[in-house]
């Protein structure tokens, strides 16, 4: 576990991805926790090439890493789920493992578990029983509570809240500031957007939006 990271993706999130790792950093975390040191970015964007973001460099597209799966951790910054899952896949096929951030603030007790490639931000909690799928994206804000369940490659905006017993599926994206009530499940690839509040089932592949939240 001692593999350097390399994030991918230098847009938005790559850049906010730097407060975890700065955060991880100063708290000089044991060698036995999770890989942190992030040597670059890589991205399949040719104007970011050569380019450096807060001090990094972006080291080359995603191909980059082909050649060099043993010797970096993936950590995906993309924020659309659907890419995410993608990008997933494509470094998981070059035989290279999924990096795993999280914020030593957010709040967790021992009950919560994370998957590989979760990119976990500061002021998130998680109380008791929450299981959080590979590849998920938690921005600063929000909380999730007992029982919840996220799938794989799902993003979670920031501010959102998740009651009790809540099961978002794999792709999920919850707009910021929404929220999710008690026992409510949000279908695979579904969209809730920014302020919604969900009372209900959202299906799969649904974009509602709206407190009540409604199909757009
Ligand atoms: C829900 C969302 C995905 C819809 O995006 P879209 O498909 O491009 O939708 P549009 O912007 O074309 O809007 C379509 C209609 O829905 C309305 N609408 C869009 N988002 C809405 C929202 N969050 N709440 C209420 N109404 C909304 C628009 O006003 C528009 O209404 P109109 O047809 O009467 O003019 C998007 O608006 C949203 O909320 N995204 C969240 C973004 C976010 O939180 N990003 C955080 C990054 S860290």
């Amino acid at each position: 576990m001692s593999r350097h990271v390399v994030l991918v993706g230098a847009g938005d999130l790559g850049a906010d991805a730097i407060s975890v790792h700065e955060a991880l950093a100063a708290v000089r975390r044991p060698a036995a926790d999770p890989p942190h040191r992030l040597a670059g970015y890589l991205d399949d964007s040719p104007a970011l090439q050569g380019c450096s973001v807060h001090g990094f460099p972006v080291l080359g597209p995603v191909a980059w890493l082909e050649s060099r799966a043993g010797d970096f951790a993936a950590l995906i910054a993309v924020g659309d789920p659907t890419a995410r899952a993608a990008l997933r896949r494509r470094v998981q096929g070059f035989g290279a493992t999924l990096a795993t951030w999280v914020h030593p603030d957010a709040v967790r007790t021992s009950s919560v578990s994370f998957g590989d490639g979760c990119l976990i931000m500061d002021s998130t909690s998680f109380t008791v029983d929450v299981e959080v799928g590979r590849n998920v994206v938690v921005n600063p804000g929000a909380t999730v509570a007992h029982h919840a369940r996220i799938g794989d490659d799902a993003v979670i905006c920031p501010g959102v809240h998740l009651a009790g017993r809540v099961v978002v599926g794999p792709r999920v994206f919850l707009g910021t500031g929404s929220v999710v009530a008690p026992g409510c499940t949000i279908g695979a690839d579904a969209v809730v957007g920014a302020g919604a509040v969900a009372v209900a089932d959202v299906a799969e592949g649904a974009r509602v939006a709206g407190v009540p939240a409604k199909p757009l």
